[in-house]
């Protein structure tokens, strides 16, 4: 992990392929030679200046994901290309009221991204700040899924694997297959659980305990909520405190999660990289020492960003609509928003700066596909489902095939152009994104 100094946290971040994974050498990508990347650890207000040297066959670039930062400059920008060989600088400058919390970076080059983000470039970013919350232990939990051959390489999928959006065979957390997590019962551990799969919704649950929540996507909720399961859309972030008070042995598991079906019939074997679990998959395991004791005292109120946008007026309104269709434009499904593909040229939404909107995002495909939104946090008001979730903002939400989800987004500050798509990374590739520019 790498940490700010007077205001500034400064890196090189150099992209590659050949780290170890799961303890074996393999063709997968990494940062500095790790997947994941090294932790980002900065404050609210601090500049984050790294130095992106891309050392892969192609083009990539670099996002910091839910950082509210301005697209414009050489920030955070998702249009940008860094060629083979090229280098970078990036300059990123939180605000001053920044949320602390848990937030990550991976590569964002159109075309690219399913392909780099699950062949290992991803990393956590933790902005600092918040409540002591008397925890034993701090540990940002990036779960992957990846699939690789017997000589180590990884398996990519062909179209239909792409169509359906890829899940690798292995799971792993930081790089590591099934690690062992150790903590003393009667204490409380904080776990930042980052899905960082290309299109798997993790379902976890640890065996024996409740997770207390803390965030999600990196925003606290009002007050802890305590749950047996918990959903990550890919893109997603929990923080939960984990409070043991038994010694023993617990699997973190996550079940399976039908995302729905291309729908193209008879597409039942959709190639390699598309393993579909039949059953709970190990994630890690707990490992809990010491004697039985009473669990960890739960927080109180927790500093949620001021937000409820839920009652108050909206000064626009618009409709947005995933889809998928047939060969309109050469072979194969297309997947965009509104019957358009991604074209970068294009603006698709105009926002006026300072304005409330409110999205109601619809899904008629036979897929569930998890809405994100660059740079401007949002609130779910209202679902299909009548699922209820907290008052806080969030950056990615999963709407489910054939439903919708009304959000609300508060254009407050940073004007320019940046992006929303589907977190389902194959989906975002195959043109399932499009623009917003803020003015
Ligand atoms: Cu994590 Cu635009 O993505
Ligand atoms: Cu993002
Ligand atoms: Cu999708």
């Amino acid at each position: 992990q790498v940490s700010s100094r007077d205001g500034v946290l400064a890196l090189t971040l150099t992209a590659a392929p050949g780290v170890s994974l799961a303890g074996r050498s393999t063709s997968a990508l990494g940062f500095n030679g790790s997947s994941p990347g090294p932790t980002l650890r900065l404050r609210p207000g601090e500049v984050l200046r790294v130095r992106l040297v891309n050392e892969l066959d192609q083009p990539t670039n670099l996002h910091t994901h839910g950082l509210h930062v301005s697209p414009e400059g050489n920030g955070d920008n998702p249009f940008l290309s860094i060629e083979p060989g090229q280098t970078f600088d990036y300059e990123i400058r939180l605000p001053e009221d920044h949320p602390p919390g848990t937030f990550w970076y991976h590569p964002h080059r159109h075309g690219y991204v399913a392909d780099q983000v699950f062949g290992g470039l991803a990393g956590a970013i933790v902005v600092r700040g918040g409540p002591d919350l008397g925890t034993a232990a701090d540990r940002p939990l990036l779960i992957s899924d990846i699939s690789l051959d017997g000589s180590g390489n990884v398996v990519s999928p062909g179209p239909p694997g792409r169509m359906m959006g890829r899940q690798g065979d292995l799971v792993l957390v930081n790089g590591q297959h099934r690690p062992v997590v150790s903590a003393r019962a009667g204490t409380s551990q904080r776990w930042r659980l980052i899905n960082t799969c290309t299109s798997r919704v993790l379902s976890l649950r640890l065996e024996g305990h409740r997770l207390a929540q803390l965030s999600s996507d990196g925003m606290f909720l009002p007050a802890p909520v305590e749950r047996d399961r918990l959903v990550l859309a890919p893109g997603g972030r929990a923080d939960v405190l984990v409070r043991p008070q038994d010694p023993g042995d617990y699997r973190l598991l996550t079940d399976p999660f039908d995302r729905g079906h291309p729908g193209m019939g008879g597409m039942g074997g959709m190639g390699p990289g598309t393993a579909t679990a039949t059953g709970p998959i190990t994630v890690a395991r707990l490992a809990v020492s010491g004697q039985s004791s009473a669990a960890a005292p739960l927080p109180g109120p927790l500093p949620t960003p001021p937000n409820s946008l839920r009652p108050g007026p909206v000064d626009n309104r618009r409709q947005i609509a995933f889809t998928m269709g047939m060969g309109m434009r050469g072979p194969g499904m297309n997947f965009g928003f509104d019957g358009r593909q991604f074209d970068p040229q294009r603006t698709d939404q105009r926002p006026a700066l300072g304005a409330t909107e409110e999205w109601l995002v619809t899904n008629s495909t036979p897929m569930d596909h998890p809405f994100h939104l660059h740079v401007w946090p949002f609130q779910v008001v209202e679902t299909s489902t009548g699922s209820t979730t907290p008052d806080t903002l969030r950056d990615v939400v999963l709407v489910p095939a054939g439903g919708w989800v009304r959000l609300r987004v508060r254009f407050a500050d940073f004007p320019g152009r940046s992006v929303y798509h589907c977190h389902i990374l194959d989906h975002e590739d195959l043109g399932m994104m499009a623009t917003v520019h803020v003015k």
